[in-house]
Order: structure tokens, then C-alpha cells, then sequence
């Protein structure tokens, strides 16, 4: 993500380029933003459409958060109804969390039967790394060399994928992905590597607590993962005496389509699941899910108490966003609608050697710019792309090591009607961009 300079001249309306400067004076120039060459100023949204000052109303197939639909009218009432009923903090006993509680532990394996509300994904990673650290006795991380968990103190510790001043810690190792379609490394070098970490941090004193990942690998690019890697990877971490945290603040609530949660989708048992983004549907909400023996001596030694994230509003919020999924069918609708996505994209890149195919799975796809001749990533054409669907209309974003893969993740309740739209918006977009 690259920030907008104030003495660049972006190409905005002039409403536009106001509101851009009061941000400059109040944020900084520097806090990240899209479409920094020509700014999107959003003014409304409703399902899956945004509309921007500019009086254009663009398909949405980039955000996650609002994953049930952008102002769900289900979403505004159990909110609403919370707030004017009774919204205190975490330390009173009050039924909507509980009964929230309940009902997304139903959607867990029997052994995930504990949680801990947070207001974020980042407090949620930063709670599982100090749970798995108690639990275990350890202190080393095992971290994707190229991934983001979140904005912490102990986060930017693990943090590999974003720009950072601070060092990675003393006390975390990397690994890298390996990737069936080449561009990274193999899978027998994949396991040598995680050996090799694991053995460091045994030898360095701080042996392993746990391993953090996205079970999709998103900031990482969606690499094509050899079916072997995740289980070679968690018994590795087990054997060692480490946990599993399972960071699925991009791949869950049925993401996938097929599952609920992208450990299902690939298949391996995490010891923690970290929950973020669309679980309120933009009502700032995430989660621990843990078992009651890594929860119960943890919480005897330590009180963790969260003011906002157990209010009722709160959990009214990630309520409704269950019961919006269930009975309007989302995941259902997001299977139909994920098959003639991919089907068409593939169609779509099919013989393009500007690109390595399609990525990802269900409501997640991605396709990785290269360069035809050299096979080097090449992110300023994927720049170019994302751009030209935002002229044609619908909002994406990019992913990977060099921001060179498209990111589609629109929210679930994107359907079947909408494919089209996107596809007709994407073969526009490939066609502007010269070979
Ligand atoms: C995989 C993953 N984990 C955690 C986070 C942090 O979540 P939050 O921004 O809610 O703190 C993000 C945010 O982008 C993320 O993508």
C-alpha cells in the first residue's frame, strides 16, 4: 500500500480533493488509503454496491467486513434494539452474549468449547500468542515470512509482510509457503526450513509455543499449497511442543463456501481459531475460540476482562450476522455463485501468459501478474488492472509479495447476479492493458 503525498495532485472532484486535505492535516499524509492516485470518496453502500460521491455506484468484490451486506437492514436492527435497550460493559451479566456465545460455539469442532470476545482481529492474535505462551511455557513463534496478524506491540513482532521500523523478534522464526506454481520453494525444502526454525528456537532457549497462520495464506498471495503442507506443518509444531493458532480473520464465516471455516476447508485441527473482520459486519468484533484446558489454567492465573468487545450491541451485531447467513442461505449462495466465478476467470486467463491462472477457493479468488517474459512478478500491471475495474466499476484489491495478485474477497452475500458483472468488468479491464 503506497500513501498519497500532499504535494502529489490526485484526480479527484474537488469535494473530493477537500476532504483529502482535511485527512492529510488530521491523519497525516502517510496513513494508508486506496486508490491513492485518484481517490474514491464513499458516500453510501447497501448489499454489495458502494456509491461514491462521483455519483458512480460500483459492485463491491473486495470487502470482507461487510460480509452479510453493506447496512444489512438485520445487522442496523439488532444494533439499534441493543443500544436502546441496555449496552453495558463486559463485567454484567446480560443474556445476548451468552446466547451469541452458544451459538457460535455450535459452529466449532466439541474440543473448541471456550471463547473470548475482542474488539478486533489484532487483539484476538495478540490474546492467542499469550495463550499459547502460557499454555506451552514457551516464548518462539513460527511466522510466514510474508504475512500480517495485526497492529500490536507483540504483532509487529510477527509482522513480515507490511513495512515495518522494529526488527521481527528474537524469539520468531520464518517459514515460507510453498507454492505449486512455482514462485516460491518446494515442499521438501518447506519442511527442512521448519525444522531448521524449530531447532533454532530449541537451541536459542526459547523453544516453541506456536505457529500462526491463515489457513489460506491470503497476504502471502493464495499460494497453491501441496495437499501434504498444513498437516506436515502442525505435526511439526506438535512434535515440538508447540500449539496451533488458526488466524481466520480473512477465511472464515464460510469464506470458502463449501465450509464455515477455512480449517475445515483445509483440512487440519488448530488448537486456537482467531475470528475478525466480517464477524459484525463492520460493528467492531473478533474473537478467541480455545478448548477449556488451555482456557481454564490461564484464566485462573489471569484476569482478562475486555470492556466493549462482550457488550450486548456488540454481540447483537455478530448475532444477526449467523442468523442473516443462515436464513438467507449465504454460504449456499456463495457456492453457486463462487463455481461460475472461477469458471469464469479461468475462462478468462485461460492461455494469457500475463498470468498464472486462478487462485484461492469459494469467495476468495486471486490471479498473480507476471511477467511474460521472465516469469517475474509484476505488480505494477496488477496496479493497473485494479484501477481499470475501479473505471469499470467494480472494487478489487492486490495481495502477495509484490502486490502483484488480484485480491477477490467481495462480501458473502455477493451472488450469482453479480458474476457477471465483475466478469464483463475484468475482460474490459485485461483488455485495456497492452500485452
Ligand atoms: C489475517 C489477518 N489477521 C489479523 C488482522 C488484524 O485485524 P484487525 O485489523 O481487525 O485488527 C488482519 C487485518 O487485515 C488480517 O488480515
Amino acid at each position: 500500500m503506497t500513501a498519497l503525498h500532499p504535494a502529489d495532485t490526485p484526480r479527484t472532484t474537488s469535494g473530493s480533493a477537500d476532504l483529502l486535505q482535511r485527512r492529510y492535516s488530521v491523519l497525516g499524509p502517510n496513513t494508508p488509503m486506496f486508490y491513492v492516485d485518484d481517490p474514491l470518496q464513499i458516500v453510501s453502500a447497501s448489499g454489495v454496491q458502494i456509491t461514491g460521491s462521483d455519483g458512480r455506484t460500483y459492485l463491491d468484490a473486495y470487502n470482507n467486513v461487510a460480509h452479510v451486506g453493506h447496512c444489512h437492514p438485520r445487522v442496523i436492527e439488532a444494533v439499534t434494539r441493543a443500544l436502546s435497550t441496555v449496552n453495558v460493559h463486559s463485567r454484567y451479566l446480560t443474556d445476548t452474549p451468552i446466547a451469541y456465545a452458544e451459538a457460535l460455539l455450535a459452529l466449532f469442532p466439541e474440543s473448541l468449547d471456550r471463547m473470548f470476545f475482542t474488539n478486533s482481529g489484532s487483539e484476538a492474535n495478540d490474546l492467542a500468542l499469550r495463550l499459547a505462551r502460557f499454555h506451552t511455557g514457551n516464548s518462539g513463534i513460527l511466522i510466514s515470512d510474508h504475512s500480517y496478524h495485526g497492529n500490536t506491540q507483540a504483532l509487529m513482532a510477527v509482522t513480515t509482510g507490511l513495512t515495518m521500523s522494529e526488527p521481527i523478534g528474537k524469539h520468531v522464526r520464518t517459514f515460507t509457503a510453498p507454492d505449486l506454481r512455482g514462485s516460491t520453494i518446494s515442499l521438501d525444502e518447506a519442511f527442512a526450513q521448519l525444522d531448521a526454525a524449530i531447532a533454532d528456537l530449541e537451541q536459542s532457549g526459547h523453544g516453541l509455543s506456536a505457529v500462526l497462520f491463515d489457513p489460506l495464506f491470503s497476504t502471502e498471495g493464495l499460494p497453491d499449497l501441496p495437499e501434504e503442507y498444513i498437516a506436515g506443518l502442525c505435526a511439526r509444531v506438535r512434535a515440538a511442543g508447540g500449539i496451533v493458532i488458526c488466524d481466520e480473520v480473512q477465511s472464515g464465516f464460510g469464506r470458502t463456501a463449501d465450509h464455515m471455516w477455512g480449517f475445515q476447508a483445509t483440512h487440519f485441527d488448530p488448537d486456537l481459531v482467531v475470528l475478525g473482520k466480517p464477524m459484525g459486519n463492520g460493528f467492531p468484533l473478533g474473537a478467541v475460540i480455545a478448548p477449556a484446558g488451555i482456557v481454564e489454567p490461564f484464566s485462573a492465573a489471569n484476569t482478562y476482562f475486555n470492556t466493549f468487545a462482550t457488550t450486548p450491541a456488540a454481540a447483537a451485531a455478530g448475532h444477526a450476522v449467523l442468523d442473516v447467513m443462515e436464513s438467507e442461505g449465504l454460504m449456499q449462495r456463495a457456492q453457486q455463485a463462487s463455481v461460475l466465478f472461477e469458471k469464469g476467470f479461468r475462462e478468462l486467463v485461460d492461455g494469457d501468459e500475463r498470468l498464472t491462472g486462478v487462485r484461492g477457493t469459494g469467495m476468495f479468488l486471486g490471479m498473480q501478474f507476471v511477467d511474460a517474459a521472465t516469469g517475474a512478478p509484476d505488480g505494477a500491471t496488477a496496479k493497473t488492472i485494479v484501477d481499470a475495474m475501479r473505471t469499470n466499476g467494480v472494487l478489487i484489491g492486490r495481495i502477495g509479495r509484490n502486490d502483484e495478485v488480484l485480491k477477490i474477497r467481495p462480501p458473502l452475500a455477493f451472488g450469482v447476479e453479480d458474476v457477471p458483472v465483475a466478469l464483463d468488468a475484468f475482460d474490459k479491464s485485461l483488455r485495456s492493458v497492452r500485452r
